[in-house]
């Protein structure tokens, strides 16, 4: 069976990693969608709350599943014999740092990672600017999945009566 991951913080997942993950699945048998805990760095949403949305975003997809994952990629992907990560390449500017992790993750064990061209309808987006433009009243729809971009202006909302 082919394996693959498509790893990321997913904080929120966009319409751009989706776009990833779906063609991911028509390559690969399983495409294990694995969100990353990162202890050192503040996320907007919790890790189960990522977690819910991807499931509900890639319900429709049969063979994706969705994880989270702590500690090295690499070890994630031995853990569960899958050989190959793939990452979407929105523009030159990710070249480098992708090309570095993937170089690395390769020393390591010898998984391979494959670059998949963002659509270039989504080639400028990120979830940190998409959280950025919602937290100044942007409009972002379109960029993230609707229920997503619910649960986005509620819990900016929520922060902001916080403060
Ligand atoms: O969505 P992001 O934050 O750009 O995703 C980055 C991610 C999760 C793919 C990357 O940080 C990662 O793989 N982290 C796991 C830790 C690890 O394996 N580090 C060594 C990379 S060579």
């Amino acid at each position: 069976m082919r394996k693959a991951v498509c790893p990321g913080s997913f904080d929120p997942v966009t319409k751009g990693h989706l776009d990833i993950v779906s063609r991911a699945s028509k390559i690969f048998d399983e495409v294990t969608v694995a969100v990353l805990i990162n202890k050192r760095k503040a996320s907007l949403f919790t890790v189960d709350e990522r977690i819910e949305m991807l499931e509900r975003e890639t319900a429709h997809l049969d063979n994706v599943r969705v994880e989270s994952f702590y500690g090295l990629l690499v070890d994630f992907c031995l853990e569960r014999d899958i050989k190959a990560i793939v990452k979407g390449l929105r523009a030159i500017s990710d070249f480098d740092y992708e090309l570095q992790m993937a170089q690395m993750n390769h020393r390591l064990t010898e998984v391979e990672t494959l670059f998949v061209s963002t659509n270039p309808l989504y080639s400028y987006l990120s979830s940190s600017l998409v959280k950025e433009v919602a937290t100044y009243g942007g409009d972002v729809s379109g960029l993230v999945p609707d229920e997503v971009l619910t649960q986005l202006l509620e819990k900016l909302a929520q922060q902001n009566n916080q403060s």
